[in-house]
This record gives C-alpha cells, structure tokens and sequence, in this order.
C-alpha cells in the first residue's frame, strides 16, 4: 500500500473511521519533524504492533518559550516525506497552524503537578503546557491504540502519561529506548544545528554521564552533580544548564541515595546556541 498524506483534520479522521470499522488497530507517532533515526525506530515500533502507523509533522508554536528556537527549529518536510515512505508508514499527517489552532483560542490549563515544575518545567515555562495542549488534540483527532514516545524526552513522556491519565484518552502510552549515534550522542533534531567542531565535542556530554553512574558509589548526589557540572563547564565548547538526579516515577530531586529507589540523571547542556538534552539510569 502506497502512502497517504493528509493536512485537513476531517479527512484524516474519516479515513481512520474507515479503518478502524474495518478493525485495523492505529499506532501514532507525533512528531515536530526532521527526522532522524530516533523517530524511525519509533514509527518501526508501531509498524510492528500495529495495523496502521500514523505520523504527525507539526512544528507546534505553544511549545517553545523562546521565539528564536522556534524560528531555529529544523524544517526538512520533503525529506521526511521520503524517508517515511521508504520505511512503510501508512499515513502522514501535516496539519496546518491556523488548523491546530483555530482562532479565537480556547486555552486548557492543566495540572500535571510536581513533574511539571523541575527540570525542563522550570526552565521553559509554559513548555509542558504548549505539549499537553498538542498532544491533547492530535489524540483527539487520531485515536490511536498505542502511541510512542522516546525516552530521551523523559519528562515530556511522563507529562503525556498523566495527560492521558487525567483525561482518559484513548491510547496506551510506549516509552522506547534512546537511540544513540555511533559515539554515544543521543539522536536529536537539533543535532544538525551543531558546528562541525561542537559535533565533535558532542559526545563529551554522554561521556560524563557514563562516568557519573560509574562513580555513584563514590559522591553523594548532591557532590556527583556538582563534580558533572564541573566536568561540563570544563568544556569550552559547553555550558551546563542543569543535571539533575531524581527518583524515576516522580521526578522528585535525590538529596540521598536510598536503596530499592530508580534514579536518573537528567541534563541538559548548551553548545552555541542549541540546547542539547539527554539522561541516564543510575539505578
Ligand atoms: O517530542 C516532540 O517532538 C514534541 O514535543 C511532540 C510530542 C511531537 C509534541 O509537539
């Protein structure tokens, strides 16, 4: 079966009306485009588990806190047209702004609680904000069976859970692993903004994450975070914009190890100007 991209809302919905009557089962993966192979590995998720995989590219304006990194934000729509056609996904869905937003606005305020208000909540006001209310309505129009999200995003996937959670919307909610360049980079949109000689350094960031969970055991948390914001700042390509050890399911900031206790390291790293984020499990 060929590929079939929609931008208007109704026809999407009455064409996934179709198919679900027909019993197929609907994967989704939203997307804000320029795919790279973390996305691919995403929609390869939902090629598998389900009958039809959805795509969305939307570049989503509530979102961003910062009007140059929406402006920055890498558009690449032919090229990501192509490559999911040669990796079978069944639709796309490119919807327009004026469409997603219809005017005059009615704006949800939802909340998600503590997991909204550390790490990337606290830096990016209104960010989870701008991603509840997208992805609210994207569920709403595609009604999809699972829907993937990596976990690069961690926050953002555990936001989604709760959205879906509070509002009893339709899909099951996967986290997929991170997919990571040959040196350890992890895949990311805003890689591609990086110079030739920040790409290089790159790697740098996964590095002091590998040797942070290697040396837990050594510092307490509170020593271990300042030891990798040193570490990071030691780079002069970088800057260290937070690193964050906190308990898996609710974000909450580790003051002390305790045991039988999942942690992540969270960070997020400036290069120039591209903010570079990525985690890892300690626990
Ligand atoms: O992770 C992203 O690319 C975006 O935040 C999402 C989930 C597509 C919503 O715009």
């Amino acid at each position: 079966m060929f590929m079939r991209i929609f931008s208007d809302i109704y026809d999407l919905q009455e064409h996934l009306n179709k198919l679900r009557k027909n019993g197929k089962s609907i994967g989704f993966v939203p997307t804000m485009g320029a795919l790279h192979n973390g996305h691919i590995s995403l929609i390869k998720s939902s090629i598998t588990e389900n009958d039809i995989t959805v795509c969305s590219i939307f570049v989503n304006p509530t979102q961003f806190n910062n009007s140059a990194d929406l402006q920055n934000y890498p558009r690449t729509m032919n090229a990501d047209i192509e490559l999911l056609d040669s990796i079978n996904c069944d639709l796309v869905f490119t919807p327009t702004v004026e469409a997603m937003y219809p005017k005059p606005e009615t704006e949800i305020l939802f909340n998600f609680g503590t997991i909204e208000q550390v790490m990337e909540g606290k830096d990016r006001p209104g960010h989870f904000q701008g991603v509840g209310t997208i992805v609210k309505k994207l569920f709403d129009i595609v009604e999809p069976n699972n829907a993937y999200f990596g976990k690069k995003d961690y926050q953002q996937l555990l936001i989604i859970k709760e959205l879906t959670r509070q509002y009893n919307l339709s899909p099951n909610i996967i986290g997929c692993e991170i997919i990571r360049e040959n040196d350890g980079l992890a895949m990311s949109s805003r890689n591609t903004r990086l110079t030739k000689h920040q790409r290089d350094e790159a790697p740098f960031i996964r590095k002091t994450m590998l040797w942070a969970k290697e040396n837990i055991e050594n510092y307490s948390p509170n020593n271990l975070t300042k030891e990798v914001e040193n570490r990071i700042n030691s780079n002069s390509e970088m800057r260290i914009t937070y690193f964050e050890i906190s308990e898996a399911n609710t974000l909450i900031k580790c003051e002390n190890w305790e045991s039988n206790t999942d942690y992540i390291g969270f960070i997020v790293v400036e290069m120039g100007d591209v903010r570079l984020i990525d985690n890892i499990e300690l626990f």
